[in-house]
């Protein structure tokens, strides 16, 4: 939920410091579970800053989302290990069976699907986090357990 005035106090409270910005973001995603648009916009007047500076900022770390995550999120791994291991292929199907795109949330709202770039599980790729656990040795099989998990 988008509170204009919690947003405000976030920024004053965090304004003082040394290189304010990725803090401000921060607390903002902490709060609202995404970085509202308006949100930018008001970073970017509060610190005398362009809200082409802080876009670059939002869209340059993953973490930052700009939209309202999904019940649950599925990061799958990006990186050199997990490509090498038939990731690419097994987050294509996933996301064309869902009808989403990388950081696209399925219609019901269940399943956000985020990109990570490795999760230090190399040894058993491809990797992924689930609501925060890990899980290696990803197949299909493991991908649909997850959601159907997540639709409950
Ligand atoms: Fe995927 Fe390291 S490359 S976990």
């Amino acid at each position: 939920e988008w509170d204009q005035v919690r947003a405000r106090e976030i920024i004053a409270a965090h304004g003082s410091l040394e290189g304010p910005v990725l803090p401000i973001l921060h607390a903002l995603l902490d709060e609202f579970g995404h970085i509202p648009e308006d949100a930018i916009g008001l970073v970017a007047s509060d610190l005398n800053l362009s809200r082409a500076e802080i876009h670059g900022t939002v869209s340059f770390y993953h973490d930052f989302r700009r939209e309202p995550a999904g019940e649950h999120i599925l990061k799958l791994c990006r990186a050199e290990a997990c490509q090498s291991m038939s990731g690419p292929q097994l987050a294509r199907d996933l996301l064309d069976e869902l009808g989403i795109e990388w950081g696209g949330t399925t219609s019901d709202g269940a399943l956000t699907v985020e990109a990570v770039y490795c999760l230090g599980l190399c040894a058993c790729a491809p990797s992924a986090l689930y609501d925060g656990e890990p899980i290696g040795r990803l197949d299909r099989k493991r991908l649909d357990g997850v959601v159907r998990e997540a639709r409950g």
